[in-house]
């Protein structure tokens, strides 16, 4: 982390999980361990939870983001939200382009671009994934695949925009397996997303874009993960949903 050019933010994704009783209960419990951090702390909960997290969040250093945006404003899209309805209920942040949208619900790299825009747009800031597969990784396309998915995401968002991005590296071998990159090549893999986000802004601006790390990581391995220069916090799955761990991360990035 370099916090002198940059914010480190922890980010809980509970992707499907939790009630709203569920998540007024988690959150009720996180908030005095996180109470003291020096760093960003935001947890990215389903829809249907925002109200009990927005509610339960009050008056706490904790931020409520949301796990999806859909790029339209309104209209026939059933089963989507808009940027407008998540920041009318409180909500700060939203992850977009997760390698699981990606996977299983056809989310394209264009598609992401858009959903980008539309949070971002209306105010909102987005939480970027991107990450390659085992495959792409064995056959040597890591830079490339992440370079790219930068660049498409971040297309039409101008420099001044970037301010309320942040980009999460989240190789796919690595979420919920239990298998973590290591420190080097989360370091890597966060330098070539800045370095993307460097070949169209300038290093300047570049050197300012908060890039998370995302991938099993936990209580016991997020020390050595945010030490490093290019890792800005972390994007936290399985981990989220216990809050001493959780609150163990924040510690690791608030040092
Ligand atoms: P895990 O921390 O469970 O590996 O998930 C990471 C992730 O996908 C966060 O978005």
């Amino acid at each position: 982390m370099n916090k002198s050019v940059r914010s480190a933010v922890i980010a809980g994704n509970w992707k499907m999980n939790k009630t709203p009783a569920e998540t007024t209960a988690l959150i009720n419990e996180m908030k005095p361990l996180v109470a003291d951090a020096d760093c960003k702390v935001v947890l990215c909960v389903p829809f249907i939870d925002i109200p009990a997290a927005v509610e339960a969040a009050k008056g706490s250093n904790i931020e409520i983001g949301a796990e999806n945006v859909h790029f339209k404003a309104s209209g026939a899209y059933t089963g989507e939200i808009s940027a407008q309805m998540l920041i009318e209920s409180g909500v700060k942040y939203v992850v977009v382009g997760h390698s699981e949208r990606r996977q299983y619900f056809g989310e394209t790299d264009q598609t992401v671009n858009l959903r980008t825009l539309a949070a971002v747009n209306a105010g909102l800031t987005a939480i970027v994934c991107v990450g390659e597969t085992l495959e792409q990784r064995e056959l040597g396309y890591t830079e490339t695949l992440l370079k790219f998915q930068t660049k498409m995401a971040l297309t039409n968002i101008s420099a001044d925009q970037l301010k309320n991005i942040i980009i999460a590296y989240e190789p796919v071998w690595a979420i919920g397996t239990g298998v973590t990159a290591t420190a080097d090549q989360a370091n890597e893999g966060n330098g070539y997303v800045r370095e993307a986000i460097a070949e169209v802004y300038g290093k300047e601006i570049a050197e300012t874009v908060t890039v998370q790390y995302g991938g099993s990581m936990n209580a016991a391995n997020a020390d050595e993960l945010v030490a490093m220069e290019h890792v800005d916090g972390g994007l936290i799955g399985g981990t989220s949903l216990k809050a001493p761990d959780f609150a163990a991360i924040v510690k690791a990035a608030s040092k």
